[in-house]
């Protein structure tokens, strides 16, 4: 694998085409990360091509971004207002920066690019380490598809179209999820395997725990939508407690 993952260069060159860039997608998703963040810093975990980074600056909050992929941050860095978010070149499930923040938030599915349930834990560790007391840790993902399977299967077609072919393959046994994509540009066709670790709400909330986090709010979307048993995906909160002692008690006492 190259060293900038799986985002090298003609993914950074092509990534910005893609539909969650829509205003109806980035708008409600920085409002949101906007009104956490308050008077505070945000730092996101996979800043990418600084599709939400660059939007949440502008809306005055000071944003620092970490991400694997040089190729990816050179796209954020040479789009105008660039220079309000700083950024750092690592893994976020161990990188460092300095100082504190209100926010740390990692969307976009992002948590299933680490593969191992380990740097899944690591990197609410990270998250936590980064946090305020009483500041926040949102994650953005999609609830794992297993009823679209049928038993003895592996695989679920999830984009069909003229242009593109989206297939997930999932092993059960090690929870682990291969996205492929069969894409025509310009003519020409384009494949690529994208190797995730799928991961449910419920043992988000244990890593949380284990980061001395509270589960604050879930969510089916950056509209505030209910989280139901119908809900794709979620967007969930969790409080770095004021007083770390007390990073065990129910949510019902937030
Ligand atoms: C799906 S993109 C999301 C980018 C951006 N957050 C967005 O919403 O458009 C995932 C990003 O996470 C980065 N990434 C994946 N694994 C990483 C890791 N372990 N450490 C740092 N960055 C990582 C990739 O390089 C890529 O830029």
């Amino acid at each position: 694998m190259h060293d900038d993952g799986y985002f090298d260069e003609s993914v950074a060159a092509r990534y910005d085409d893609d539909e969650n860039f829509a205003p109806e997608v980035v708008d409600p998703t920085v409002d949101f990360l906007a009104k956490l963040a308050g008077s505070g810093r945000a730092l996101e975990l996979g800043v990418g091509t600084g599709r939400i980074a660059l939007p949440l600056a502008g809306r005055g909050v000071p944003v620092h971004g970490i991400d694997i992929s040089k190729a990816m941050l050179a796209k954020l860095v040479e789009k105008p207002s660039a220079s309000d978010v700083a950024v750092t070149v690592g893994d976020f499930a161990s990188t460092k920066v300095e100082g504190t923040f209100s926010l740390v938030y990692l969307v976009y599915n992002t948590i299933m690019n680490l593969t191992e349930q380990e740097t899944q834990v690591a990197c609410f560790r990270n998250a936590a380490h980064h946090l305020e007391p009483g500041g926040r840790f949102v994650v953005e993902v999609l609830v794992p598809r297993l009823q679209k399977v049928p038993s003895g299967e592996e695989y679920h077609a999830f984009h069909v179209s003229e242009t593109h072919w989206g297939i997930d393959e999932y092993d059960i046994a090690t929870q682990s999820l291969t996205s492929h994509h069969l894409m025509m540009i310009d003519g020409e066709t384009h494949r690529s395997s994208t190797p995730f670790r799928y991961v449910w709400p419920a043992e988000l909330d244990l890593m949380a725990q284990l980061a001395g986090l509270q589960l604050k709010e879930r969510w089916g979307g950056w509209n505030r939508e209910p989280f139901t048993g119908d809900s794709e995906a979620h967007v969930s909160v969790w409080r770095k407690p004021e007083d770390e002692r007390t990073g065990f008690r129910s949510i019902a006492d937030n």
